[in-house]
């Protein structure tokens, strides 16, 4: 990626509410990724997901999928995956779950976190500068409440991803509505998650058009919400737009969930290109 961050306008536009290039990125996900991940076909060769926190693109290895390419709006996203991702080849599964925990903690500060120094210097040298300039800065969001420790890697799924994820993942920074243009690949598994919810809704059949132009057939697009209403606006308009289109078909998945996951009440939007 050819990206050169100019960390004037980043340490300003990271306390901006809206995401954007600068945007905070979220240290550890929200989300019941097991859940959503269950949905890839078994055999997964290309995925693509959005960077996030960096835990997206990982349980995307973890259930099988064979590359991974990950997009996102803000380059603060490529900064914590591949943090993660060097981590994970640098760490023990105990050091990896303390160093999440400090990243997550806002009274450590960021270049204090443990085994931080191990991590950092086999970044990019773009992307070190960037971090370093912005060590003072908000980039990731940190919180003082305790992490929720069940969406961390357990011993085995860390132990699985130390083998399946041996680089750091290809980044695409890129707004999810002028994406489709720009995608050079076809995937097996698109991963939509809690994206949509900031997409204006008059682009949602435009943004999935141009994505369904890149999945192979068999593969799968997998949406997300969490504040879709009781309405199903999405489902709706989805159900018509794999109608008129031939070998695709839609369903909503009910998943049972409590909790912190309580958003999944709303279920999970499955795009399907028919073999
Ligand atoms: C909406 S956030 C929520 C975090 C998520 N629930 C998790 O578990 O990490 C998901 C990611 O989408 C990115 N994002 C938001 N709007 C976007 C857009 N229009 N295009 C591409 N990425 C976007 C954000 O930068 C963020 O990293």
């Amino acid at each position: 990626m050819d990206f050169v961050p100019d960390y004037e306008t980043a340490k300003k536009d990271v306390r901006d509410a809206v995401f954007g290039t600068y945007s905070q990125a979220y240290t550890v996900t929200n989300e019941d990724l097991r859940k959503s991940m269950c949905f890839m076909l078994e055999k997964c060769e290309n995925a693509l997901v959005v960077a996030a926190s960096g835990d997206h693109p990982l349980f995307c290895s973890l259930y099988g999928a064979k590359n991974v390419d990950a997009f996102d709006i803000s380059y603060n996203a490529k900064c914590i995956m591949d943090i993660k991702t060097l981590a994970l080849n640098t760490l023990n599964h105990q050091d990896y779950i303390r160093f999440i925990k400090d990243l997550y903690n806002i009274s450590v500060p960021l270049m204090d976190v443990k085994n931080m120094d191990r991590v950092l210097y086999k970044l990019p040298k773009t992307e070190y500068d960037y971090i370093y300039a912005l060590r003072e800065s908000p980039i990731f969001i940190r919180k003082s409440i305790s992490l929720n420790v069940a969406v961390l890697p357990t011993q085995f799924e860390y132990n699985k991803l130390q083998e399946s994820v041996k680089a750091t993942y290809n980044f695409m920074l890129s707004n999810i509505c002028k994406m489709g243009g720009k995608l050079t690949k076809s995937y097996d598994f698109i991963h939509l998650s809690n994206i949509f919810d900031y997409v204006q809704s008059f682009n949602y059949e435009f943004v999935i058009l141009s994505l369904m132009e890149h999945v192979n057939p068999g593969g799968r697009i997998v949406t997300q919400f969490f504040s879709e209403g009781n309405d199903d606006t999405f489902g709706i308009r989805m159900t018509k737009l794999a109608e008129k289109r031939k070998n695709w078909i839609f369903n909503k998945k009910i998943i049972n969930s409590v909790g912190k996951f309580d958003y999944l009440k709303n279920g999970i939007y499955v795009l399907e290109r028919v073999r």
